[in-house]
């Protein structure tokens, strides 16, 4: 995109821009955004850094979507901050530790940095995870009858364009999460409100639904991360509510009545 005067306007980089989180930041940025996955138009994969430079031209601030590996992430800041990059807003996740690796190889980055940490997405049971078994009518999870705040990932998007493009939010650490905290079955009987057709929900053990999304592709550390994400779920450790939505956008955030109206279950 070019001005009259031919001097480029920068550039919001938005990595995972296929994705949940990144196609609709790449929405509310519109012409300032410039998406980028392996699959998009401007090429950028985590495991090719040669395509890492060419994407962060003329960029001064990037959303990230991490990759699985944070010495890539390190790698990929070094790079971006030597290239003009002065503001990087990372998608990370509740519960994660004070030194999780990918939040510090963003921290360090010497510019400015904003971290997102958001519960479970309401988006999983229609765009992921759990999306075939709800096709399919039933979902088997080891979250018992605990209760969480899943948070509507339009309110991820809207939050991180704020960052990305407002002033006042460098060195913060949101916690993002829904308005209220809700069960599994809870969930899933409003799914079937508006649908019409039955889904069971099962209670598994760890382990069984540990081996089924193993049986599913899933690798271990990726199966393991998810099963005891859900057993937190389970045990109570999960239930509490953030106000990082409100703090940055100044309303409560998207019930799953509101999801549930805005997404293919409609
Ligand atoms: N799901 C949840 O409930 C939840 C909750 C909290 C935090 N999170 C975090 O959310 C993150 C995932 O974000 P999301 O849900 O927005 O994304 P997503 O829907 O999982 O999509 C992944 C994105 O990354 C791109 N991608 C995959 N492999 C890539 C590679 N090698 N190089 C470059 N791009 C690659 C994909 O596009 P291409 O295939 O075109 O490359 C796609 O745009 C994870 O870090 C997870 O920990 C998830």
């Amino acid at each position: 995109m070019s001005t009259l005067s031919g001097i480029k306007p920068s550039t919001i980089l938005v990595l995972g821009a296929t994705g949940k989180t990144g196609r609709r930041v790449t929405e509310l940025l519109g012409q300032a955004g410039r998406p980028a996955s392996r699959s998009s138009a401007t090429k950028f994969d985590w495991t090719a850094p040669s395509t890492w430079e060419p994407a962060l031209a003329d960029t001064t601030a990037v959303y990230v979507v991490p990759p699985e590996n944070p010495a890539l992430l390190a790698e990929f800041v070094a790079l971006a901050v030597k290239l003009g990059v002065t503001r990087f807003v990372l998608l990370s996740m509740r519960g994660a530790p004070d030194d999780d690796p990918f939040e510090e190889a963003i921290k360090s980055s010497g510019v400015e940095w904003t971290i997102l940490r958001p519960t479970w997405f309401m988006q999983n049971f229609d765009e992921d995870l759990f999306a075939a078994p709800v096709r399919h009518g039933e979902l088997a999870v080891p979250a018992g009858q605990g209760i969480h705040p899943f948070i509507d990932v339009l309110d991820i998007a809207e939050v991180a364009v704020v960052a990305v493009t407002e002033a006042g939010h460098a060195g913060q650490t949101y916690d993002l999460s829904g308005p209220e905290s809700l069960s599994f079955a809870e969930m899933l009987a409003r799914i079937v409100e508006v649908t019409g057709d039955p889904v069971l929900y099962t209670d598994v053990a760890p382990d069984e639904f540990a081996a089924s999304m193993r049986a599913l592709g899933y690798p271990d550390e990726i199966a393991d991360l998810v099963t005891m994400l859900l057993v937190r779920i389970r045990t109570g450790a999960e239930a509490h509510l953030s106000d990082g939505v409100q703090r940055v956008l100044g309303r409560e955030p998207r019930t799953f009545a509101d999801y549930l109206g805005s997404s293919s279950f409609a």
